[in-house]
């Protein structure tokens, strides 16, 4: 019988697991009253970010309240702009950011070396005690970075993208700036990510965030190639890579291609048809891991089952490992019990024949 401890890194590396393993992107933030409490301790979300032992409790607690099967470090994927020389401020809206446009503002940038993220690490290695205190309740620890052209857009826009105007301007208009930028943006996140993996995160996932906005030929351009740079680089370290391309349904050809262990897909095509297009139904050797729509954690619990039996028997005829989660990240309106109800039926209605589990 597989230990609950390492149901998730079994599933991410195709070996048998007892019952499917399930952790939410978002698992920690504004739902949760605790978590919103110690956010209000913490003054601001930076602060929180910043502060390792808080960032520590917040990344905690889902684990102890709601029997997920792994933990994700608490931060945010634009902590590491900062040490490149951009100015990351959050409000109210969202985050907002000094635009990085021109050819001198891209030069000016730095390849940021991990130790102007020193807070993180140290968040990291806080974690693993914690987790490690839990027993036989311990679960590993993800950490996560931006994937470069997410990163871009960021940078480029200076908030949250909505047409995305002044990252195409660059793309079309001046793709050499852009690939400049894409570069220091993913030199920055292989040195950063091996930091995490050095302190103590035990899997690792890239969030794309915007890489649905390009057509398969920008992909294949901007993004892409800095994907594949970064998995291959972090592939030595022998730690699961899981790639998140959020809305990138018409590009999961290409994506397939790419080395990454663990794709992470929404919930816009069912699993079974996300996973043939990516190529990696009957591939022992990759993993899917979604795809609940998160606003169907506001709906009722009656439903929600529905939709898990749906999901899980869509991935059982795979023939490659499934690792439960949303197509993206928990909102704040979700019911905490909604979630928690999500948990036990993925782990109910996932489990194994003891058999199969052997
Ligand atoms: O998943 C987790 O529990 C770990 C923590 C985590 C956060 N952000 C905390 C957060 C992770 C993995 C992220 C990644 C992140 N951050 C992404 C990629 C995932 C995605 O959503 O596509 C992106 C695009 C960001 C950038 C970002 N950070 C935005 C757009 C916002 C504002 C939107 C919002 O939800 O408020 C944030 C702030 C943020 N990051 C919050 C949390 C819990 C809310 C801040 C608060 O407490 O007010």
């Amino acid at each position: 019988m597989t230990r609950p401890i390492d149901r998730f890194l079994r599933a991410c590396r195709g070996e048998p697991v007892d019952t499917t393993p399930v952790w939410l992107m978002r698992q920690a933030g504004r739902y949760m009253p605790e978590y919103r409490a110690t956010r209000a301790r913490a003054g601001d979300f930076l602060n929180l970010c910043r502060s390792p032992d808080l960032a520590c409790e917040v990344t905690m607690q889902p684990v102890d309240q709601l029997d997920v099967d792994a933990a994700i470090l608490f931060s945010d994927i634009l902590v590491p702009l900062a040490p490149m020389g951009i100015q990351v401020g959050f409000t109210e809206e969202g985050p907002q950011l000094e635009p990085v446009r021109s050819d001198e503002d891209i030069a000016r940038l730095v390849i940021a070396e991990p130790e102007g993220c020193a807070y993180v690490f140290e968040a990291i290695r806080q974690c693993r005690q914690a987790l490690a205190a839990r027993g036989e309740r311990a679960v590993p620890l993800i950490g996560f970075a931006g994937a470069p052209f997410t990163l871009l857009t960021y940078a480029v826009e200076g908030r949250t993208g909505k047409q995305f105007v002044a990252t195409k301007r660059l793309l079309f208009s001046a793709p050499a700036a852009a690939h400049a930028l894409l570069d220091k943006l993913t030199e920055t996140v292989i040195r950063y990510l091996h930091a995490q993996v050095e302190a103590g995160a035990q899997a690792l996932q890239l969030f794309d965030s915007w890489v649905g906005i390009l057509g398969r030929e920008d992909f294949a351009a901007f993004a892409a190639p800095y994907v594949e740079r970064v998995l291959a680089a972090l592939r030595p370290l022998g730690v699961p890579l899981i790639y998140f391309p959020n809305g990138g349904s018409a590009l999961y050809e290409q994506v397939g291609a790419l080395p990454a262990d663990v794709v992470a897909v929404d919930w816009r095509l069912p699993l079974d048809v996300a996973a043939e297009r990516l190529g990696i139904a009957g591939r022992s050797d990759r993993a899917i891991q979604g795809n609940l729509d998160p606003l169907r954690l506001l709906g009722p619990v009656d439903a929600l089952e529905q939709q898990v039996r749906e999901i899980l028997g869509q991935a059982r005829p795979l023939r490659c490992a499934h690792v439960f989660n949303l197509g993206h990240g928990v909102v704040p309106e979700t019911p905490v019990n909604h979630v928690a109800a999500l948990v036990e039926l993925v782990h109910r209605l996932g489990a194994r024949p003891p058999a199969a589990a052997a």
